[in-house]
């Protein structure tokens, strides 16, 4: 597997030292709060469960399964593969996801918590694509931003494969265009 790589992008270094960054700020930002964070999955995990360990905070977690899809306007629609096994309802919710790319993804996920009554919502990403952005959105806590590359590892995939990876790397050209 590892030989379909080209080049990493973010380390293994790199990503423990993202973890403890977003950790600690999360963890001073919601001081008085009990944050309920919501992964989107499949690309948050490792992410999520690595991050959960750099908190010091009585929180809670769940996961929710979305496809996003591009209407007249883009924005908010979504179809829900898995729900939230939580109410959302007066909840400060960080939703936590791999990549913001078009921001199709996370634009939709807001406006359901939104609509279903939740407090606050804030975004926490491990890697930002603003190259790739349609949507009018950004992250509150960001890892990493990256270029328009193929980038794969630590829960991105192609063809579902690479999430295993422990770093970010770009994979080569040959690997998708065969
Ligand atoms: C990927 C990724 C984000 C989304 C980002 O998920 O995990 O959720 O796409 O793209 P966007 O900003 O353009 O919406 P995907 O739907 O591929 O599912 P996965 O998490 O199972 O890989």
């Amino acid at each position: 597997m590892i030989n379909d790589i080209k080049k990493i992008s973010v380390s293994e270094d790199k990503i423990q030292s993202i973890l403890t960054r977003l950790g600690n700020q999360i963890t001073k930002d919601y001081k008085d709060k009990e944050p309920l964070f919501i992964g989107l999955l499949k690309g948050c995990n490792p992410f999520m469960v690595d991050l959960m360990k750099h908190i010091n905070l009585y929180c809670t977690l769940d996961y929710l399964d979305v496809s996003s899809y591009a209407g007249t306007k883009s924005t908010g629609n979504v179809r829900i593969n898995h729900d939230l096994n939580t109410n959302v309802e007066g909840k400060d919710i960080i939703v936590i996801d791999d990549i913001l790319d078009t921001g199709r993804t996370l634009l939709a996920v807001v406006s359901l918590l939104k609509a279903r009554g939740a407090k606050s919502v804030k975004l926490c990403v491990l890697l930002d694509k603003p190259e790739g952005r349609v949507a009018a959105i950004e992250a509150d806590y960001v890892g990493d931003l990256v270029p328009n590359e193929f980038v794969v590892g630590y829960g991105l995939d192609y063809n579902e494969k690479y999430r295993n990876l422990p770093y970010i790397g770009v994979l080569k050209e040959e690997v998708y265009s065969k």
